[in-house]
């Protein structure tokens, strides 16, 4: 398994205009992170969870989550993903998952919270510019947290800090969320002890 969680600073916490899912807090890099995460050509990976941890107005925080193994008549493009996100935002949240679409859930969890409990299944790897090349990590059941175009403020880093393995990084320069998600998949799925079952079973062709 392997899990991205994505800092939304400013990614609206209620249902948005879906003409204009950049002016949701920058709903469309919630999105375009999702795709990357979930997507392959004429597939999607079952091995993947994604967390978007949203922080903007009027009522945070809030996390989405979507799992690949699970998840029905979701289509890479962002209007769609940002549909299910929007829907997940117009039910009541309490700190239990609450599943709004096949696999799609929604809760309202502080960020330590959520980290203890995603402890529990995987490591925790926070990715900034400065750490250790992720090329060079041995993982087991990564769970990458990545910041979106504002990065992780402080007081949200040092909470992550908390339960992180390491901060890897990617690169030397400073790529955009979904990109470094893209080079993390490379790199796991070069490293995939079964190449076969990487392809035949933690896949769904559509
Ligand atoms: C667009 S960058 C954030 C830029 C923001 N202006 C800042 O200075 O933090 C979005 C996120 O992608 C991740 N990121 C970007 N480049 C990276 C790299 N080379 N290695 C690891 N993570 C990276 C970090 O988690 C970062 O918070």
């Amino acid at each position: 398994m392997r899990a991205f969680l994505i800092v939304g600073n400013k990614a609206f916490t209620r249902p948005f205009n879906l003409n204009d899912i950049p002016g949701a807090g920058r709903m469309d890099i919630m999105c375009r992170c999702v795709s990357q995460a979930l997507f392959v050509s004429h597939g999607i990976r079952k091995d993947v969870e994604v967390y978007l941890f949203l922080l903007g107005q009027p009522d945070p925080p809030k996390c989405v989550l979507i799992r690949g193994s699970e998840v029905k008549r979701l289509a890479p493009d962002e209007r769609n993903i940002a549909g299910h996100i929007n829907k997940a935002l117009s039910f009541d949240v309490d700190e239990n998952w609450k599943e709004v679409h096949s696999g799609v859930y929604i809760a309202r969890k502080k960020l330590e919270d959520l980290l203890k409990d995603l402890c529990k299944e995987y490591e925790v790897y926070y990715m900034r510019e400065d750490g250790e090349e992720l090329s060079k990590v041995t993982f087991e059941r990564p769970l990458f947290v990545i910041g979106d175009h504002i990065g992780v403020i402080k007081e949200v880093e040092e909470k992550i800090l908390n339960f992180a393995k390491k901060i890897v990084k990617v690169s030397e320069i400073s790529l955009m969320a979904e990109q470094c998600i893209v080079i993390a998949h490379y790199e796991l799925d070069k490293r995939a002890k079964d190449l076969k079952t990487l392809k035949n079973k933690d896949i769904r062709l559509f």
